[in-house]
């Protein structure tokens, strides 16, 4: 018995769907042990950063999820941004909301790991990753970045710096070398 042209397409789609929730479920796990999983920002958050990073001229989300947070800064401030994240999934689709918004020419989005990034070409970063993360990425930006960026961390502060400014679950801080 032959199957049917039905069968044939249902088995690939079914397929498909299977190896998507596989490299999904990879890509999370990864996240986790590299930063943070994938949970989109509160609203109140980023607007706290569409405020206070309205001036800044080249800014990055450093693991930038479904790039809601680049799409909301580019609506605010004139910046060139830049998204990284692990997960290629997402990446794909930040791409695809990008072209969408007609923002090609200043938002990108990068499929890196945070950690092998260097950001010192950035005055503003946003970041939203575990606070266990947090110590090890203050370290790195201190060094990197240049003194006059500013950097949100949404709702977990980094323990070693004082805030210059903070509502009850995001954080504004420059860089105290
Ligand atoms: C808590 S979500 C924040 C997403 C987005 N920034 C927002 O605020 O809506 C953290 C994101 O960082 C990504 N991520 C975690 N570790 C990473 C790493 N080492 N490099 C790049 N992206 C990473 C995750 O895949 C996830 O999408």
């Amino acid at each position: 018995m032959t199957p049917s042209v039905v069968t044939i397409v249902i088995f690939f789609v079914f397929l498909g769907v299977v190896s998507l929730l596989v490299v999904w479920y990879f890509f999370h796990v990864v996240s986790m042990l590299r930063g943070a999983p994938y949970v989109e920002s509160k609203k109140k958050n980023i607007e706290f950063a569409k405020a206070v990073l309205a001036n800044q001229k080249k800014i990055a989300d450093i693991g930038s999820g479904d790039g809601s947070v680049l799409l909301a800064l580019a609506e605010t401030t004139r910046a060139e941004l830049h998204g990284y994240e692990i997960n290629p999934l997402l990446v794909l689709y930040t791409k695809w909301r990008i072209k969408r918004a007609g923002l090609a020419s200043r938002v990108f989005v990068h499929w890196q790991d945070i950690w092998s990034q260097n950001f010192h070409s950035f005055d503003g970063i946003y970041v939203y990753m575990l606070p266990s993360f947090l110590g090890r990425l203050s370290s790195k930006l201190k060094t990197k970045l240049p003194p006059q960026a500013l950097i949100v961390s949404a709702c977990f502060p980094f323990r070693d710096q004082k805030p210059l400014h903070a509502t009850e679950s995001a954080f504004l801080y420059t860089i105290e070398k």
